[in-house]
């Protein structure tokens, strides 16, 4: 009986500590506060709804190679080939960052560079998740309530 409990509390540990989940209206409280609601003409339902289906509000996510090689990470999936360095391979490193500040639980860098990315041509387009689930859909569910 006792292996099985110490394994079962140490898979949940490890499990704790692998993912940041933010909840969603936590998620908003931030990126509200962090102006991001209207940001380049885009309300705060854009950017939930895009975090959700990027990560699933995990700030600890990091996606598995895309085809050039390159990686996303953290909670806005944020790419290695465009703008972070994660010392592999070519990258443009547009927000001056190393990936891993995108994997922390402080996701204040995540959102300056999500900022800088809007400001690209692209805009939310950039997110391939946000243009697939989000783009031109009734947003009102992701701030409901918050
Ligand atoms: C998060 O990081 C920023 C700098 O990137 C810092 O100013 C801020 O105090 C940090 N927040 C917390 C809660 O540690
Ligand atoms: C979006 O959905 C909400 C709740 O379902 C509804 O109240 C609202 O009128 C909708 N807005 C638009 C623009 O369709």
């Amino acid at each position: 009986m006792k292996i099985p409990v110490l394994a079962v509390l140490l898979f949940l540990l490890v499990s704790v500590n692998e993912a940041k989940k933010y909840g969603r209206c936590e998620l908003a409280k931030i990126l509200k506060k962090a102006g991001m609601d209207g940001y380049y003409g885009y309300s705060l339902g854009n950017w939930i709804c895009m975090a959700y289906y990027e990560s699933r509000f995990n700030s600890r996510a990091v996606g598995r190679p895309n085809s050039d090689g390159s990686r996303d990470y953290g909670i806005f999936q944020i790419n290695s080939r465009w703008w972070c360095s994660n010392g592999k391979g070519k990258t443009a490193n547009g927000c001056r960052k190393s990936c891993s500040k995108f994997v922390d639980d402080n996701i204040s860098d995540d959102i300056t560079c999500a900022k800088r990315v809007v400001r690209d041509p692209n805009r939310m387009n950039a997110w391939v998740a946000w243009r697939k689930y989000c783009k031109g859909k009734n947003l009102s569910r992701w701030t409901k309530g918050c």
